[in-house]
Formats: C-alpha cells, structure tokens, sequence
C-alpha cells in the first residue's frame, strides 16, 4: 500500500499535521504533498490519499488549496478507483461555515468518481484536542481499517431460510 498525505494549507497547521501523521506511521511510507504545487494528473489510483485541508475566508478553501481545487474542476478527471480520506481542520468559532473547506474537495473527489474511506475527520481550533494527536488516531484508523480490506461479512450472501 502506497500512502501519500495530501495538504491544503492557509496558514500552515495542515503541513505539520500531514508531516506528523507520516512519521507516525511507521509500517507504510507515506509520502506529504502540499497541494499548492500538486498537479491533479498525478493523482494515482494505486495510492491511498490521507487529504488535510483547512477552511478560511468564509467556509473556503485555504490559498494552498484553491488552485488544486480550480484544476481539478476544470480537468475534470475520471477519479473511478481513487480512494481518498478527508481530514477538516476549522474553528467551530465559525459557526455557519465550520470545516466548510475540506468539504468543497470532498465534493469534488466525490464528483469525480473518487471513493472517500474510513470516518471523516475533523479538527475543532475551539476545542481542547491537540490536532496532531487527533489527526494521527484518525490515520491510523483509517489506514487499518483500509488495509483490513472490506469486512467479510459484506461479502457474505444473505442466506435465505425456507421453512
Ligand atoms: C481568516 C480566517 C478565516 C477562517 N474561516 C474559517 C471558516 O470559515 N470555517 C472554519 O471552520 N474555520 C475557519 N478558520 C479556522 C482555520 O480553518 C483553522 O485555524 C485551521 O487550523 C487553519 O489551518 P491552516 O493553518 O492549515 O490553514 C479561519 C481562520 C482564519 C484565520
């Protein structure tokens, strides 16, 4: 399993998050990409994406994560196969807008034919949590939860009882 943790950032809380979540994973190497200079044509299905992502301005995307955003609207890929988890960094200060800017690019990627895996993660700037300590539970979680595959009993045919 190939692993990249993918950021947007404003004011740089999602770059040390995705830096923490990759040296905390130890059985994998995972890859950080800042997406300000991440060509959506790279995006790989052969890799799972750990995305970081901010919300500024009024419930948008941060600068870091705008242009991204812009030409992968615009290229419009087929992400069919893509698997992605999505990681909200806000401030529920913010009422009508809170972690709104991970959620345009969930959107998108799931437009696109991406598969979003494992909980969605968030970050409350209001709260107590340390980010990185929540961040790094969520990924872990996640990528064994991905690397457990899907659950057996999902598979299972329902059996149907005659009396
Ligand atoms: C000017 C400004 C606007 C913000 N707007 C929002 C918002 O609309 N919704 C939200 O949930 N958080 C908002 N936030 C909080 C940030 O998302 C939060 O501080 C986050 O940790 C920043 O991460 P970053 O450093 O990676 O950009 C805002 C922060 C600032 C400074």
């Amino acid at each position: 399993m190939t692993i990249v943790t993918l950021y947007g950032t404003e004011s740089g809380n999602c770059e040390m998050i995705a830096e923490d979540i990759a040296d905390a994973i130890r059985d994998v190497e995972v890859q950080v990409e800042d997406m300000s200079v991440f060509d959506p044509a790279d995006l790989d299905a052969d890799v799972l994406y750990l995305v970081v992502c901010s919300s500024h301005g009024d419930g948008d995307l941060p600068a870091g994560a705008q242009p991204f955003f812009d030409r992968l609207e615009q290229q419009h890929p087929d992400l069919t196969g893509l698997r992605y988890a999505m990681f909200g960094l806000g401030d529920r200060a913010y009422i009508d807008t809170y972690s709104q800017g991970s959620e345009h690019l969930d959107r998108l990627f799931t437009e696109l034919g991406a598969t979003r895996v494992g909980e969605y993660g968030r970050h409350d700037a209001s709260g107590f949590d340390d980010p990185s300590d929540l961040s790094i539970a969520w990924a872990k979680a996640v990528v064994g939860e991905h690397a457990a595959g899907p659950s057996p009993l999902a598979a299972t045919p329902t059996a149907v009882v005659v009396s």
